[in-house]
């Protein structure tokens, strides 16, 4: 039984992560996406690829195929869930990292999370499980990405930050060096974070400041 991949999502960032395993060359391997919230784009396919209509058709599918599942969904929360999925049926979640993106020997990524073109990981950094680092992104020495966080497309990390479980940083942000962002925070598009984000806050501006609670 030939190994397969199986994308879990079926919007816009799944579209990314199959893109990705294009520029892989492992594009045949992918034999369909799973419609994980049930609210997909109807049809019976996306790029080309079966739709699965929802996790319990994966669930049956997992017991006659040899699966490496790969997390293709934007939402942070979603990804915590999708992955505690894979984790009660002892399964673990594959990665996808494009081909182009430059990653320092020493970093270590976990399982379930995607790299996209032209991202930049320095030495000494780790990032955790089903993390985006999303295009052009960059990450510079020894930081931290915990869990479920997400780096939007050119969002920049200077050395030794530590961004904690669910965080998301917004396209084109920046943090400078040595900082914490909070669990769950939100910083705004654009944003110039200079002191530690609050857990849970939205972060917005130049400099960024706390705008609210989330
Ligand atoms: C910060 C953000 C989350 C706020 O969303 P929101 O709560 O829906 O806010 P609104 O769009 O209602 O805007 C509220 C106010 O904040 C301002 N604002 C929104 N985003 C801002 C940003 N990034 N920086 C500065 N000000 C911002 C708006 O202009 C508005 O100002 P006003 O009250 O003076 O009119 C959102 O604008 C953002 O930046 N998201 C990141 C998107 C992103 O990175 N996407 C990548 C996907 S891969």
């Amino acid at each position: 039984m030939d190994r397969q991949i199986v994308i879990l999502g079926s919007g816009a960032h799944a579209r990314v992560v199959h893109d990705i395993l294009l520029a892989c060359g492992e594009g045949q391997s992918v034999a369909a996406f799973v419609d994980v919230d049930g609210d997909g784009p109807g049809g019976a396919s996306v790029s080309g690829r079966p739709l699965m209509s929802g996790l319990d058709e994966f669930d049956r599918y997992i017991k006659t195929h040899d699966v490496t599942a790969i997390i293709g969904h934007g939402n942070n929360s979603r990804r915590r869930a999708i992955m505690g999925w894979l984790d009660q049926r002892g399964m673990e979640a594959g990665n996808a990292v494009h081909p182009s993106a430059v990653i320092s020997p020493d970093v270590d990524i976990a399982p379930g999370t995607t790299v996209s073109a032209g991202a930049v990981i320095l030495t000494g950094s780790r990032i955790g499980r089903a993390v985006i680092i999303n295009t052009a992104a960059t990450i510079d020495h020894d930081c931290v990405v915990d869990d479920f966080a997400q780096l939007a497309p050119g969002a920049h990390l200077a050395g030794r930050v530590h961004v904690q479980e669910g965080a998301f940083i917004g396209i084109g942000a920046a943090v400078i060096q040595n900082l914490t962002v909070g669990r769950g925070c939100v910083i705004g598009a654009g944003a110039a974070v200079v002191r530690a984000a609050p857990e849970h806050t939205l972060v917005i501006g130049v400099p960024g400041r706390v705008r609210r609670q989330l």
